[in-house]
């Protein structure tokens, strides 16, 4: 028989999967080079030719197995598609921790030859994620398994998906609809975000009010809500929207999970986000009056008896050995102006309100030490001290998150950048609306949570990595799944699978098989952006920007156009990167056997007379959206439709201003720059933009050009608008300046200065 070497370990299976990627699927099922369609990728497979008939299903055989463990395997198996009751073929069952190897509790090994199916695991965890694979090797193949032989084991002890049930609330039978596909994918940690100002969502006893009122508000529609003055109401009031998980639905969805390894961890929000409780429970606030603040008054006694309380309750329900309690984005304002908070302060010798939360985050800490439990925050919990023994999450800049655990506590890594699955997936125009930013697929791929720069000493910190969905404009639960899916299937790769055998074209390959697998399941799952992707860079070798054009789809033709023509079948189709080295209207394309599969895309792309030159700066850039720094606005690259996207340099308070300096003097005829819109970013279009020309630094600008821009501040989506100035004029220097309406407060992004 021959073997056809597929260890995955490195180059060899890079080059199978590369050969059986987007280019060959159209071949039939059957060769073996169809079937490692797994996600997330084992770590180590190697596939032989020669088939197992399947289709009188599976004859377990338990050895070395615990009686629970069997009863619960089987238990489970009777929840899936998985044929366990016919006379079958021989799968053989162990658990025995492998003792030559290094790797985790969660390893398994399965073999599928003539004599049938082996599984050997290391643990019950183990156990139920070698069941995954053989359920993934069944859809994929439903008549025959290949041979095959993996040995695997997970790369992050924690995998995370969090969802948010305040801003939208979901049913149970969804939450376990998703725990069934987190389960299937190899993730073990639901982070259920339960309260937050738009709605407490978890029956407490000791507090009714939480249920009664705090659950229920005036408007389902995130926007109509805010807009109408942010009011709770009594559940049964007419046109109330909301709802609350009781105790005993809890228990049951905590079960659920765990039968499929995964732990469920609650977040109760403290000490901001807590609109809701504070409406209901205005003692605890600083103001003590409904509807004034966000945060626990945490100069009163009251608010940690509360706390407390609820932490009885919440851990009575939930044996999570871990215990989210937010800790995000809390404003400081009332506690400095409330005498019991100042109080707190000079009595527990705090030096500020940073610390005053600290004071609170490392209280309830101890108590939940005294009950066995940890805490995890996110990741402003640092900013006024902690103990090490805090896990935190990491939301904002990566950065945040190494740096945690260089100082020794355990992170776990859900960067927004790359795991905020409320970020549009392809352009926004042709997306229902999202909380803006973008991440397609291949950005949630690239994660990589432990960088090269992390010495050995703390990679054991980084615990692992989550994706999240906030649902503020995630109104329904098909839309949560349109979200969710398939993104979560990349970020289940980059928690499970070691780096050196992920790989985005090969994923890319089984993304697009998974997916119609995904809609038979009835999972409302996105279908992949059905636009190229346009890649630019710089090559100042060659003077041009290198355009690249991708496509998440496959197989799929991407045809293009540079000089302004249609696009259509019939034009040149990408194969390698193509250089502009002047200007140049690309029009792209995606097409399937000659028919188009979306719509045209155009972008103009310019070698323009300011790359590479000098740029000053009369009013700085904001220092957490500088982009690539200095050069970003004459690089030649455009910015996407997320403003943290390393091109949009973002700019506030004072108005921008930027002199370009061409090194000597020109005859212009262009200039242009672009600006970015995202309402719920609060990035605004400026309201007034000019141009001015100079052949001198420090002598009179000539005012050339000036722009009252129409397009009104509160207008939604994520969009972009380009103001130029065209005529005729010797000068040297270009200075541009831009204000936005004093009346909205707010950010201007900009991005490429274009000049000719
Ligand atoms: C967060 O996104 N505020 C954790």
């Amino acid at each position: 028989m021959k073997t056809i070497q597929l260890y995955l370990l490195p180059i060899a299976f890079v080059v199978l999967i590369l050969s059986s990627g987007c280019a060959n699927s159209q071949k039939g099922n059957g060769d073996p080079e169809e079937i490692i369609q797994l996600i997330p990728m084992p770590n180590k497979v190697k596939v032989s030719r020669g088939f197992l008939e399947i289709s009188s299903g599976f004859k377990l055989n338990f050895a070395e197995v615990t009686t629970d463990i069997e009863n619960n395997l089987i238990s489970y198996l009777e929840s899936t598609s998985l044929n366990i009751s016919g006379s079958g073929i021989a799968t053989h069952l162990s658990v025995k921790h492998p003792s030559s190897y290094y790797y985790s509790d969660e390893y398994y090994s399965l073999s599928v030859n003539k004599d049938g199916v082996k599984i050997n695991a290391a643990s019950e965890a183990g156990l139920f994620y070698a069941i995954q694979t053989l359920i993934q090797l069944v859809e994929q193949n439903p008549d025959k398994l290949p041979y095959i032989e993996i040995e695997d084991s997970s790369r992050f002890a924690y995998r995370g998906m969090h969802i948010d049930v305040s801003r939208h609330f979901f049913s149970l039978d969804f939450l376990k609809k998703q725990i069934d596909m987190m389960a299937h994918y190899k993730l073990n940690r639901f982070h259920w975000h339960l309260t937050d100002g738009p709605g407490w969502r978890i029956e407490i006893k000791q507090y009714p009010a939480l249920t009664n009122i705090a659950a229920w508000r005036t408007h389902s529609l995130w926007k109509e809500w805010w807009a109408s003055g942010r009011k709770y109401a009594y559940e049964g009031n007419p046109n109330t929207y909301g709802g609350y998980y009781t105790q005993e639905e809890v228990r049951e969805l905590v079960e659920y999970a765990a039968k499929r390894h995964i732990t469920i961890i609650p977040e109760i929000e403290m000490p901001g986000h807590s609109e809701e409780v504070l409406a209901v429970y205005p003692q605890l606030s600083c103001t003590e009056k409904p509807y004034t603040s966000s945060e626990f008054c945490i100069g009163n006694e009251e608010t940690f008896v509360f706390l407390e309380n609820v932490l009885d309750e919440i851990m009575e329900i939930f044996p999570s050995p871990y215990i989210h309690v937010g800790g995000d984005e809390a404003s400081k304002e009332h506690w400095k102006k409330c005498p019991k908070c100042q109080e707190r302060i000079k009595k527990e010798n705090l030096k500020d309100e940073a610390e005053l939360q600290s004071y609170l985050i490392r209280r309830i800490e101890k108590y939940l030490h005294s009950k066995g439990r940890e805490l995890i925050g996110w990741d402003e919990i640092l900013e006024g001290g902690l103990e090490k023994s805090t896990i935190v999450m990491n939301w904002r800049n990566e950065k945040i998150g190494i740096e945690a655990a260089q100082s020794g506590h355990k992170v776990i890594m859900t960067p927004g950048k790359y795991t905020y699955f409320n970020s549009y997936q392809s352009s926004p125009e042709k997306e229902p609306e999202a909380m803006g930013g973008f991440l397609p697929l291949a950005k949630v791929y690239s994660y990589n949570p432990l960088p090269d720069t992390l010495s050995a000493n703390y990679i054991e910190n980084i615990w692992g990595v989550q994706g999240c969905l906030w649902t503020e404009y995630v109104p329904t639960e098909e839309h949560a799944e349109y979200m969710l899916y398939p993104r979560m299937l990349a970020l289940a790769e980059v928690a499970w699978t070691n780096p050196e055998n992920k790989s985005w074209e090969s994923f890319k390959y089984r993304v697009n098989r998974s997916i119609p697998i995904l809609q038979q399941k009835g999972y409302n799952t996105f279908t992949l952006s059905k636009e190229p992707e346009i890649l630019m860079e710089n090559d100042s070798l060659n003077k041009a920007i290198a355009i690249s054009l991708s496509s998440e789809i496959c197989p799929v033709e991407i045809g293009y156009t540079t000089d302004g023509s249609a696009v259509t079948s019939r034009s040149q189709l990408y194969e390698s990167p193509i250089l502009v080295k002047d200007s140049a209207i690309l029009k792209t394309q995606l097409f399937r056997v000659g028919t188009p599969l979306g719509d045209v895309l155009e972008k103009r792309i310019d070698y323009h007379k300011a790359i590479g030159k000098k740029i000053e700066y009369l009013n700085p850039y904001n220092r957490y959206y500088p982009a690539s720094g200095e050069n970003s606005l004459i690089d030649g690259l455009h910015g996407s439709f997320s403003h943290g996207d390393g091109h949009w340099q973002g700019f506030i308070g004072a108005p921008f201003d930027v002199i370009i300096d061409l090194d000597e003097t020109d005859s212009l005829r262009h200039v242009r720059i672009n600006f970015l819109q995202n309402a719920n970013a609060e990035i605004w279009l400026p309201k007034e933009i000019t141009i001015s020309l100079s052949n001198d630094r420090n002598g009179n600008f000539e005012l050339v050009a000036t722009f009252n821009n129409s397009i009104a501040s509160d207008k939604s989506g994520t969009f972009f608008k380009s103001f130029e100035w065209n005529g005729s004029q010797q000068a040297r220097f270009i200075r541009i300046t831009a204000t936005i309406n004093p009346a909205v407060r707010g950010w201007v992004f900009a991005d490429e200065i274009v000049v000719w």
